[in-house]
């Protein structure tokens, strides 16, 4: 059967969750793509939370996920509410945490979502749907100072010439749908080599609409307070500001902490089986070219 999303580092993401877990928490489920095979591998499982923020990708998971039900606790909501969503399934400790964050390709495929640059479609791009603020909200009413910060964070080059020829394009009425911004952006910003001129303004919208970057501290935070020693959190991102996050933070936790005279006073609770990222082999870039950007790193609360 053809998975409905192709699971990025998936051999690797296997491998560092080696060994008995008991307890698993997917803060992406997605289409049950990293699920199906983790639930597979252990079947010493005995409770798989799975959250999402898309009821959609959910809807599809219950079908992926169907002969693991009885071990599986759904939840549709935001993963920054790991701990609540912990408690509501009495769940004291976690052995094993995976983020596998941003867009899912089932998300970029469906034209209404308004994702995508090259499907005409209301600008959206709300992973969850019942939250108000949309890609529609921002465009049209962010001023143009927040629109250059927004856009200057996403790396978008020619930043101020973006947020300005939003500003001016709202002058003769709303901007309503996706390819009418991408033209926008399209008479505004030069083409550089291959990429669209859109592409990483439309990121930086979807990212700030879904809050991406604000909720992957608050959320890894949460994960490293409900770990079981030896438990691990596996990260994979997408994004080299999303992937300066993790790598900050994992940095952080696996380092002791030292007084002024540089003499340790508590030693580290957590150890990064990652001290590099990583990589997608050359064959999983090849088959599934959304992987080239994917940044995996993993890290493991000692047993003491
Ligand atoms: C890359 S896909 C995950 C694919 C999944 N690992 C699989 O193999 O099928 C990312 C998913 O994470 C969800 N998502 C992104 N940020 C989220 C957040 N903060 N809370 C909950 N779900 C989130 C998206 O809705 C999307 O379905």
């Amino acid at each position: 059967m053809k998975e409905p999303h192709t699971p990025v580092l998936l051999k690797e993401v296997l491998h560092y969750f080696e060994g008995t877990l008991k307890t698993f928490f997917e803060g992406t489920v997605g289409a049950g793509g990293h699920a199906s095979h983790i639930l597979h591998q252990h079947p010493e499982i005995d409770l798989y939370m799975a959250c999402d923020q898309d009821p959609h990708a959910l809807e599809i998971a219950h079908k992926t996920l169907q002969p693991y039900e009885k071990k599986i606790r759904w939840f549709q909501g935001n993963f920054a509410n790991l701990d609540r969503f912990a408690k509501e399934a009495h769940a004291e400790k976690v052995d094993g945490f995976l983020f596998d964050l941003g867009v899912s390709s089932m998300q970029l495929d469906q034209q209404e979502r308004g994702f995508s640059f090259q499907k005409e479609a209301k600008l959206d791009m709300r992973m969850d749907v019942q939250q108000e603020t949309s890609a529609h909200t921002i465009v049209n009413s962010w001023s143009l100072d927040q629109l250059i910060d927004l856009f200057k964070n996403g790396e978008e080059p020619f930043y101020r010439k973006a947020a300005k020829s939003i500003i001016d394009a709202r002058r003769t009425g709303s901007i309503d749908t996706t390819t009418q911004l991408a033209k926008i952006l399209e008479r505004a910003i030069p083409k550089i080599g291959k990429i669209h001129p859109a592409t990483l303004v439309f990121q930086a919208l979807r990212m700030a609409v879904n809050r991406e970057l604000e909720v992957i501290e608050l959320a890894l935070k949460k994960a490293m307070d409900l770990l079981s020693p030896t438990g691990k959190i596996g990260v994979i991102s997408f994004h080299s500001l999303e992937d300066r996050i993790v790598k900050n933070i994992f940095r952080n936790a696996s380092e002791p902490e030292k007084d002024f005279k540089g003499q340790t006073v508590k030693k580290a609770l957590f150890e990064r089986l990652t001290k590099k990222a990583v990589l997608p082999s050359k064959e999983e870039m090849r088959a599934n070219p959304r992987s080239r950007s994917a940044r995996f790193r993993v890290l493991a609360k000692l047993g003491f």
